[in-house]
């Protein structure tokens, strides 16, 4: 695991904007596997840059996004696919036929998980996943639990994150009780992995991810067992360790 601390989030953006863009350059056709939230979308603009100074294309690269909402039809503005397309998507010469995101609108979810999982490994699999992290140490939506779930699967959100988000939504009603999300096994399986955090009240949470046992409690902690992982902190975040 290597782990850089930087001064800013606006250091810790651009150097994690290098990791993805060396990449593109190294292998113009990679598969990427994005995130949202609020931490990527420095690094979202740092790439956007980068594409109008003329140093990056996206024209042959693929992607994948890590999780979407349950119900959210892709041009809903609280949508994973709909963030994707304006911090990074509507804004580089990526073809959108090749990004991909959960379809939150099929009825069927355990289609929706196989035939996600199926489209990942017909692409030839993830080159670089890029994760954020929520303070309980999930990546993607998989939450603290007994188990590390394996493949892409629908999770019932919890109140506190239904109860947290209907700030965004117009009423609490609408808002989704379900996502999708890839599994740990999912995540692990890509060929390298960019975990990226900012802020102090980060900071325990990245302590017990990259030092602490290995647990479903602590999902994250299961890229302690990854053979290629760049962590990317600012020092607020990287405070404790
Ligand atoms: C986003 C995702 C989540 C976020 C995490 C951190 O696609 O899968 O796991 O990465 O909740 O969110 P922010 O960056 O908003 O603190």
């Amino acid at each position: 695991m290597n782990v850089f601390v930087t001064d800013s989030y606006e250091e810790m953006s651009r150097a994690a904007a290098d990791v993805i863009a060396t990449l593109v350059a190294e292998k113009p056709d990679c598969v990427l596997g994005l995130a949202t939230g609020s931490t990527p979308i420095g690094l979202y603009a740092e790439l956007v840059k980068d594409y109008e100074a003329g140093k990056i294309s996206f024209a042959k690269v693929k992607s994948f996004n890590l999780d979407e909402y349950r119900g959210l039809p892709g041009d809903h503005d609280q949508s994973y696919r709909y963030f994707m397309n304006t911090n990074l998507f509507d804004h580089v010469d990526i073809d959108k036929a090749q990004t991909h995101v959960p379809d939150g609108t099929n009825p069927d979810a355990e289609a929706e998980g196989l035939a996600y999982e199926a489209a990942i490994e017909e692409a030839g699999g993830v080159d670089l996943q890029l994760l954020g992290l929520g303070h309980n140490g999930h990546i993607g939506f998989n939450e603290p639990a007994d188990d590390f779930p394996v493949i892409t699967h629908v999770v019932d959100l919890t109140e506190s994150t239904i109860n947290a988000n209907s700030r965004l939504f117009d009423s609490i009603d609408e808002v989704p009780r379900q996502a999708y999300t890839m599994g740990i096994g999912t995540i692990m399986k890509a060929r390298e992995i960019l975990l990226v955090v900012n802020g102090e009240g980060k900071a325990e949470i990245v302590r017990d991810v990259l030092t602490g046992p290995v647990t479903p409690r602590v999902p994250a902690s299961a890229l302690q067992l990854h053979p290629k992982v760049t962590v990317v902190l600012d020092k607020e975040a990287a405070k404790l360790l």
